[in-house]
């Protein structure tokens, strides 16, 4: 069996840094002919494309990496994002819809507009894009080999206890579990497969804040004993974009050495 996305033109939300620079090279590395990034800032684009085309370079794969800046939590920047991907691109095969932010504080001084924040680019933006790409990755799927959408949701989907007063943050990431459920029913007949990733820790700069003051003890408690690492969330996006994983749609898959069957550090002792 051959897991490869070799000839697929992709797009990740967020594939500046992080997890989403980390899917972007896997598709780069796994065959990729086209994979379109975008992040708000205008730098972090360009500084990702040099490092993905050198990638590519380096690995003797010949992906184009397009970058366009946009504020995908902002409704007209994300339609203009769409337009201008549309315009760049001919078929869509992988939308990889990972930006995300979270906001962590007790439960007293935690700001409604910081939940707000979360839940638009977490939930709402997530859908807009599903909603404006849908109908170039259903040209592209067949029954065979069905175009794919990743929402990029979290272990905090699946664990209602959480160490930081994430209340925002584990709500937006039930709640896009969900709808790529819902989704993954009703775009499965047009040969599209739904799956969301439920990472566990991995240290990026959305993470880095929370693992300062948990890491050691989230290494401890988590049945691997140790942090995710690239390679982890890598094989999972190539594993769910491939053509023998076609049969695979609307699961929630754990990328978290079993950390959801043990749970987060205890929760702020503060309200
Ligand atoms: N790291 C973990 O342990 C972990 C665990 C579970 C789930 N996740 C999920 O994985 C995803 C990526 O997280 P990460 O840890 O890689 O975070 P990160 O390092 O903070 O990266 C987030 C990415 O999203 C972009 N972004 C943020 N707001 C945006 C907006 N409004 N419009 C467009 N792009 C935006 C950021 O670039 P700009 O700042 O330039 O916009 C950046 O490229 C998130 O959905 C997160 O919830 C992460």
């Amino acid at each position: 069996m051959e897991f490869n996305v070799n000839g697929k033109v992709a797009v990740v939300t967020g594939g500046t840094r992080g997890l989403g620079l980390d899917c972007a090279e896997a598709l780069v590395l796994h065959g990729a002919k086209t994979v379109v990034i975008t992040s708000r800032k205008a730098k972090a684009c360009e500084e990702a494309k040099a490092y993905l085309d050198k990638v590519a370079k380096g690995n003797g794969k010949s992906a184009t990496i397009i970058a366009i800046p946009a504020d995908i939590a902002k409704d007209q920047d994300l339609e203009q994002f769409f337009k201008d991907v549309s315009a760049k691109i001919d078929r869509l095969d992988i939308l990889i819809a990972n930006a995300g932010a979270s906001w962590g504080a007790p439960l007293s001084e935690h700001p409604v507009s910081a939940v707000r924040k979360v839940l638009d680019l977490n939930v709402v933006a997530v859908f807009h894009c599903i909603k404006l790409f849908t109908p170039l990755l259903a040209e592209s799927g067949s029954a065979e080999d069905p175009s794919r959408i990743l929402i990029m949701s979290s272990v905090a989907s699946l664990v209602p206890q959480d160490a930081a007063g994430t209340y925002g943050y584990l709500a937006s990431k039930a709640g896009v579990s969900h709808m790529g459920k819902n989704l993954a029913i009703q775009l499965g007949p047009s040969n599209i497969n739904v799956n969301s990733l439920a990472p566990g820790f991995f240290p990026t700069k959305m993470s880095n804040g929370l693992l300062e003051v948990f890491g050691e003890v989230m290494v401890e408690m988590n049945p691997k004993r140790r942090l995710g690492v690239k390679a982890d969330i890598q094989a999972a996006v190539i594993f769910l974009c491939s053509k023998p994983s076609a049969y695979i749609n609307g699961i929630v898959l754990p990328v978290d050495g079993g950390s959801h069957l043990v749970g987060s550090p205890s929760p702020p002792s503060k309200i």
